[in-house]
């Protein structure tokens, strides 16, 4: 018997209106770019995911100081959000900027993009959404890359301009010491439409030996 609860519903709309289109960034920080974006583009949504409470609380500051109405914060490991919750082939695009990029060879299993990111990604995207990557990190950025270029379900395409306005909090204090942006995007195309298996636990997720579990 499995005792671990899978939700099984994978299209919660959350406080969406289908019928516009949505917008979502990964690991969105304090929400510089997010706000930014959504106060220029009324007529789209936009959703924020983001595990630390402290960014999360800040960004929903913003949003309030600026009267938006058009975003979303939602507080959970982006690839649980993605694989469960998102609405199937609806998002236009999604932006990861500057990902964690977990340097240390033992930690790269903790990096976000990987076959089940990919697959919960392309299955949110819309047919032609694009998904729209920077990162300071080389090494990561051509992991990601060869990663997207072995996927047919995936187009690389020009990514988006990158002039002051949609900096970051953490492009901006990157650029600030010299170091190189790296920038991508792919396309979604037509692929394989199954329904996505249930995501494993984590052996992370496991109590650690001498750690009891809370009860
Ligand atoms: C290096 S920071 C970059 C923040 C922002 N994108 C920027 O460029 O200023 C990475 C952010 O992603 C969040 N994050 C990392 N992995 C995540 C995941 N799996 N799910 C949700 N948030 C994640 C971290 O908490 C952190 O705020």
């Amino acid at each position: 018997m499995d005792h671990v609860i899978q939700i099984k519903n994978p299209c919660i709309p959350l406080e969406f209106d289908l019928s516009r289109p949505l917008e979502v960034e990964v690991g969105c920080g304090k929400g510089r770019f997010l706000s930014n974006r959504a106060e220029a583009h009324p007529e789209c949504d936009f959703l924020g995911i983001e595990r630390m409470l402290g960014r999360v609380r800040l960004f929903d500051g913003k949003c309030r100081r600026r009267g938006l109405d058009n975003v979303r914060i939602l507080r959970l490991e982006a690839l649980y959000a993605f694989h469960y919750l998102l609405p199937a082939h609806h998002v236009r695009t999604v932006y990861v900027f500057f990902p964690d990029p977990w340097p240390k060879k033992k930690h790269h299993s903790h990096r976000l993009f990987g076959p089940l990111f990919r697959s919960a990604l392309w299955k949110r995207l819309e047919r032609g959404g694009k998904l729209e990557f920077a990162t300071d990190h080389r090494e990561y950025f051509d992991e990601v890359c060869a990663g997207f270029a072995d996927d047919g379900r995936f187009e690389r395409v020009e990514p988006m301009p990158r002039p002051r306005e949609v900096w970051t909090e953490f492009e901006t204090m990157f650029r600030e010491k010299g170091l190189e942006i790296n920038a991508a995007a792919w396309r979604a195309l037509d692929g394989d439409d199954s329904p996505l298996e249930p995501l494993a636990i984590p052996p992370e997720a496991e109590p650690r030996e001498g750690i009891p579990r809370r009860s």
